[in-house]
């Protein structure tokens, strides 16, 4: 087949065997197909299913070994070249084809797995490792899946990107459009998004239009709009590239513990892309033969935006809520992903948890005493694994890794309490007032 055939299938589709489309896009040979169980509905292109409106998802990769592929990798830990050692595109064998000259890459993924032995203690496990997405080019998880959203809408040729954002995708968006020569538009929720996110996505170029309503109302409108406009790429993880690349997370930290999958991942969810992408990463490494088993996946929300929670424990079928959080970037009450999220929890026996504004807090704390430090969000998931060990979930013995999705600069708006009283300006003054803090 030609190497530039794509399709595009229906994420519901649930092991049925996808059909071939003869289109010629920028994508690889493999089909999009709708990702709700039993429709077996396909695509070529969007982000929606024709036949029941549901998501679509690209089908496992497939054609390649697992000695062929670790051979590649192994070459490519000694290359020089960007997309050789970006956290995403070393993977490309795995991912939609793509003409290398098109890709557009900033070194996203490159992450270490990191020790956290405070935040360990603080949450009852031996051992905690970290995979801090801090460390990313636009400081959160987003650009796992932005660079390839990115260069495959600037290879369809479209000319302007668009999301809804709570500001971290509008800031990967930002940047890697501008990377790419495109302009980029965000839906913000009004009020709903922090000033470092609005002030960085600026910074890149980009233009934010406030939005009246939250960020599900937000992305609606953006759905409506992308679908209105073919000039217009819709980058919000709706788009099956983007989950391409999210998935990719999964491919790097098991690559770095020597294809040994940990007993658990844990991490937040606000829209429930990340969830799914890392799900189908995790799957498609087992189906390849890259790894040994599943991790079990725990995704954490705030309790006051927890509706795929509730609908986990419940069985029942989600109902959105009004979200309310101080975790701004997990502040959704609608979760568009939510079917494939709980697809990928069912597959690897993961559960679903909604955890109060205080743990989440008390999680940071306990993160920021290990020198690493995130937004509110991210640190969900410590406080995701002080809540299983209560449970009695999880064996204090097991192996853990929290994802860390946004850098601790990404929202100051909930910080520590700041000494309001200023300090004279003497030694004295200044020594005494060192001794009182340590009180
Ligand atoms: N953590 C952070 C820091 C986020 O920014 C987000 C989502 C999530 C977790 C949840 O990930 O939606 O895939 O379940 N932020 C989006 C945004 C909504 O617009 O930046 P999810």
């Amino acid at each position: 087949m030609d190497k530039t055939l794509a399709r595009l299938r229906c994420a519901e589709l649930d092991g049925a065997a996808p059909a071939e489309h003869g289109w010629h896009g920028v994508g690889g040979p493999e089909p999009l197909r709708c990702a709700e169980a039993g429709c077996g509905g396909e695509a070529i292109e969007g982000n929606t299913c024709p036949r029941c409106g549901g998501l679509l998802e690209f089908a496992e990769p497939h054609g390649i070994g697992r000695d062929a592929l670790v051979q590649i990798l192994r070459d490519r830990s000694v290359a020089t070249s960007a997309i050789d050692r970006s956290g995403v595109w070393r993977f490309r064998e795995l991912l939609p084809h793509i003409d290398e000259a098109r890709i557009v890459s900033l070194d996203e993924n490159e992450i270490p797995l990191q020790e956290a032995p405070r935040s360990a203690a603080w949450s009852g496990v031996e051992r905690v490792a970290v995979y801090h997405c801090g460390r990313n080019p636009s400081g959160s998880f987003k650009d796992a899946g932005m660079t390839v959203a990115v260069s495959f809408a600037a290879a369809r040729g479209s000319r302007v990107a668009l999301c809804a954002s709570t500001g971290n995708t509008s800031a990967a968006m930002a940047a890697y459009a501008a990377r790419a020569g495109m302009g980029a538009f965000v839906l913000a929720p009004a009020g709903g998004v922090s000033q470092a996110k609005v002030a960085q996505t600026l910074a890149y170029g980009a233009h934010v239009l406030t939005i009246e309503g939250d960020f599900d109302d937000a992305l609606r409108l953006a759905r409506a709009v992308g679908a209105a406009s073919r000039e217009v790429a819709l980058v919000n993880s709706v788009d099956p590239y983007r989950i391409e690349g999210q998935k990719c997370v999964a491919f790097a930290m098991l690559e770095q513990r020597r294809w040994r999958a940990p007993d658990w991942v844990v991490l937040p969810g606000g829209n429930l892309g990340n969830v799914s992408a890392l799900g189908k990463g995790f799957r498609e490494a087992l189906a390849l033969g890259l790894s040994d088993r599943l991790p079990r996946l725990c995704v954490v929300q705030a309790s006051g935006a927890a509706p795929f929670a509730r609908a986990w424990e419940s069985g029942a079928e989600l109902e959105p809520v009004k979200a309310q959080t101080v975790a701004s970037a997990i502040r959704i009450g609608n979760p568009v992903s939510w079917r494939k999220a709980r697809r990928e929890l069912r597959a690897c026996d993961g559960l679903a948890l909604a955890l109060s504004d205080e743990d989440i807090l008390e999680a940071r704390r306990a993160i920021g005493g290990d020198g690493l430090g995130c937004e509110p969000a991210s640190a969900a998931s410590l406080a995701g694994v002080r809540e299983l060990r209560r449970r009695g979930v999880m064996r204090a013995d097991e192996d853990v890794v929290c994802i860390l999705t946004g850098h601790v600069l990404k929202d100051s708006s909930v910080v520590e309490p700041i000494a309001p009283e200023p300090v004279a300006n003497s030694v004295d003054a200044v020594l005494s007032a060192m001794l009182k803090e340590k009180k």
